[in-house]
């Protein structure tokens, strides 16, 4: 390997370079509340850059479709048992690219194409791979969808149940990317059970806050269960799919060779290494502590005058409407972005308005948490948007929230050391 080839990205590639340097910078400059987002440890980063980018494993430890994969065979080993002791699971699949993917490979496992699935609605906190028309899922199998409560945003699991007995789905999904309350696993077996449906739990959003004991476990009500591994749980970008060991073999089948070729071996070895965090007794303190935040946050916006969905907050996220502030979602998104707090505009149940511009913003406080923010910020950030929203034209007023967010900031040290 000559000089050219080792340089680093900063001589190889100067374009690419500065794009690093500026997202150092703009995370170490801003408040990062999608709830969808998170920072991974040094340990994860490192991983997902190493050499094992370089493998293709096809297969599955000790059955590779390749050679050379006693070490890749290692490290997906530990990311399985390691997943299996963080979620009482029987069966652990590591290898999904995505939540998305994920979601699919399991559809295709249990069930034929055009069955039919009941599922929350989008506007009201489900997401696209739970039948989205534009979606796959959508397009290859009959999705119906449940709905929360229109007074109290809240599931009503009877309406959840009399839904399932009219559509007799074949699967049932519970999951969500923004619903601020805590599933009830057990009353969604219940329902399954009584139409003889499966249960899959999609816990994307609530993985680390389950795996630190700050929500309940879908096991063992659910059948199935998948989950992105870059959210609460602070993993690498990732799936993985979990179920009752009786679905071992057809989700293995359905994620390779029936959907993947080759798994990113470096993303499965740093989904071990981020287990191996999520095992150790500070996670539980970072699954609380992020709760907490969140009740904090939503505190404050309501002490503020903002409308908060539910009143509140069991888990990460908070979904506020901002139609109160005389702007669609879109506006507000991105008058937050400039006083430098990062949060998505989102659907809010019962929403009239289309999903490019809806009527709500999501907030989460996973990302800050790990960054080590606590209660006393959320609660000042919490004043802090509400005044972002009331003066989103007021140049004066958006700049010196944006001081106050710098100096927020300068108090939180950013992946120190990390330098590029
Ligand atoms: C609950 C849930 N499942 C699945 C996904 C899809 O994950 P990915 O973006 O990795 O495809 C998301 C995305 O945000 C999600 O919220």
């Amino acid at each position: 390997m000559d000089d050219a080839f080792m340089r680093s990205v900063s001589d190889a590639d100067p374009d690419i370079h500065q794009v690093l340097i500026k997202e150092l910078k703009r995370g170490k400059e801003g408040l990062e509340m999608i709830a969808s987002e998170n920072y991974t440890s040094k340990a994860v980063m490192e991983v997902t850059g190493s050499v094992l980018t370089n493998k293709y494993s096809e297969g599955y430890p000790g059955k590779r479709y390749y050679s050379g994969n006693e070490f890749v065979d290692i490290a997906e080993n530990l990311a399985i048992e390691r997943a299996k002791q963080l979620f009482n699971a029987e069966y652990v699949n590591v290898q999904p690219h995505s939540g998305s993917t994920a979601n699919m490979e399991a559809y295709f496992a249990l069930l034929e194409l055009g069955d039919p699935i009941l599922a929350m609605s989008l506007d009201h906190g489900g997401l696209l791979t739970h039948g989205h028309f534009v979606n796959f899922s959508g397009k290859f199998y009959k999705f119906s969808h449940y709905a929360v409560d229109e007074q109290t945003h809240y599931l009503d699991m009877d309406t959840v149940r009399k839904h399932a007995l009219e559509v007799k789905p074949k699967l049932i999904v519970a999951g969500f990317s923004a619903y601020p309350r805590e599933l009830d696993f057990k009353a969604f077996r219940e329902i399954a059970d009584e139409v003889g449906a499966l249960l899959m739990a999609d816990i994307a959003h609530i993985a680390g806050l389950v795996a630190g004991g700050e929500h309940p476990n879908p096991f063992p009500h659910a059948h199935v269960v998948t989950t992105t591994t870059h959210k609460t749980l602070r993993g690498p970008r990732g799936a993985i799919i979990m179920a009752h060991e009786e679905f071992g073999k057809k989700l293995n089948s359905a994620v390779f060779p029936g959907m993947q070729g080759g798994p990113l071996d470096h993303v499965v070895a740093a989904k071990a290494v981020a287990f191996k965090e999520a095992l150790e007794p500070e996670f539980k303190n970072y699954a609380r502590q992020t709760r907490l935040n969140a009740s904090a946050l939503a505190e404050s916006l309501m002490e503020h005058g903002a409308k908060i969905s539910t009143d509140g907050t069991d888990n990460h996220l908070v979904l506020m409407d901002i139609s109160p502030y005389g702007m669609g979602g879109k506006v507000a998104e991105s008058v937050l972005d400039k006083v430098g707090i990062f949060t998505n505009k989102n659907m809010i149940p019962f929403d009239t308005r289309s999903p490019f511009d809806p009527s709500g913003i999501r907030i989460g406080t996973p990302a800050l948490t790990t960054r080590g923010l606590g209660t006393l910020e959320m609660r000042e950030i919490g004043e802090l948007i509400v005044k972002t929203l009331q003066n989103h034209e007021n140049e004066q007023q958006l700049a010196s929230v944006r001081d106050q967010v710098l100096a927020m900031c300068s108090n939180y040290p950013f992946y120190p050391g990390l330098n590029y």
